[in-house]
């Protein structure tokens, strides 16, 4: 039986714990033929967000994952090659011609538009999910390309897209008069981390699915190491599954798991941001708790407007946050475990709840 607790980004509304406003308010805006984008951290289920609405929307949908092809042509013209006959779409338009497309050529583009028109005129309507938009390259392309839609296709297809790395979408988001995307606008939408009531809700409901248990205390001490990052929350339910007996076990493999994702997209962001060695001396001051702008000022010896600068990214990033008081904190507490281990600082030892 599918549970709470499976792996994969979930694209059953059933499955989806507590999104209902963010469901329900996107699903009104495919019916709006809106363009969305959806911001937020990384693992928060911005992917499962999409997958929900669009099956709660009930149209045809492809997907494009940037992260598996960041070639936005390569990857549209495979998908839509390889779910021809599920679109109703012919195979023969789609297949032979984009794929060896020289972005480079005026020429190539412009067959290029004739194939996406040819196919796209359709009637019924297609939502495109763009998962992970910042790792498309090219972006000057798939702006372009997106702005084409939105042009000659508004009435069918309609994109989902999807990012973490914020501030290397600002093309997307904030269009400057010069670009192809000026004056169409999207609607943001950020997917926040659960508060936790929510998160201990939803570890609670998926033990109940999986027919096991756990001591509010463990519940309790889990939602303060993973934080509302339902990822993580769904990773140490999945290994809970495994090995019921053995709590701290599943705790370790999940924070030994998460911390190898987290260095590995963070080696993948620092070739993307630029500026990173920056970002990195403030994050590195953050590992120890909140800081405010002044006392970061002193710690990193960055002048007020520089700071300032490298924070904004960081919050695009959605590594860093502002809390009620104005203070700035890391926001994903394997980040900060990560942190800790890259820059050689001794992890502090948890206590363990009584037993
Ligand atoms: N609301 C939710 N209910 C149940 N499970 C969820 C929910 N949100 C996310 N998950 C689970 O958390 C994990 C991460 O979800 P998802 O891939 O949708 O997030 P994401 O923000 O797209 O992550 P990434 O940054 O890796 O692309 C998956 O295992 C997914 O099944
Ligand atoms: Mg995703």
């Amino acid at each position: 039986m599918a549970t709470l607790f499976d792996i994969p980004p979930k694209s059953d509304p059933k499955l989806l714990y507590a999104r209902e406003k963010e469901l329900h308010d996107l699903v009104g805006h495919l019916k709006n033929r809106r363009w969305v984008v959806l911001l937020g951290p990384r693992r928060v289920g911005k992917t499962s967000l999409a997958k929900c609405a669009i099956k709660q929307f009930g149209h045809d949908s492809i997907t494009l994952d940037a992260r598996e092809n960041s070639d936005f042509l390569a990857s549209l013209s495979s998908t839509l090659g390889s779910s021809s006959s599920a679109l109703n779409i012919s195979a023969t338009a789609t297949v032979p011609k984009l794929p060896f497309l020289s972005v480079g050529a005026n020429y190539s583009k412009q067959i290029a538009k004739q194939n996406l028109d040819s196919i796209l005129k359709r009637k019924s309507k297609l939502i495109v999910l763009l998962d992970e938009a910042q790792w498309f390259r090219n972006p000057r392309t798939f702006v372009r390309l997106l702005a084409h839609i939105y042009d000659y296709h508004y009435d069918t297809v309609t994109p989902i897209i999807t990012g973490s790395a914020v501030g290397v979408m600002k093309s997307i988001l904030d269009p400057n008069n010069k670009s192809p995307l000026y004056g169409r606008p999207m609607i943001e939408m950020e997917v926040k981390k659960w508060v936790p009531s929510s998160s201990i809700g939803f570890l609670s409901e998926g033990l109940k699915q999986n027919k096991l248990s756990l001591d509010e205390d463990y519940k309790v001490q889990t939602v303060e190491i993973l934080d509302g990052i339902p990822g993580w929350l769904t990773m140490f339910g999945y290994h809970f599954t495994q090995n019921p007996k053995d709590y701290d076990k599943a705790l370790s493999i999940t924070l030994a798991e998460a911390i190898n994702i987290v260095s590995e997209e963070t080696r993948n962001i620092s070739k993307l941001a630029r500026g990173w060695p920056s970002h990195l001396r403030i994050l590195e001051n953050l590992i120890s708790g909140s800081k405010t702008f002044t006392e970061l000022v002193e710690a990193t010896n960055q002048n007020n407007a520089s700071l300032s600068r490298h924070l904004d990214i960081l919050q695009r990033l959605s590594y860093v946050e502002k809390n009620d008081e104005d203070r700035y904190i890391i926001l994903d507490p394997i980040l900060r475990e990560f942190l800790k281990e890259h820059f050689g600082t001794k992890i502090s030892k948890r206590v363990d709840p009584a037993h």
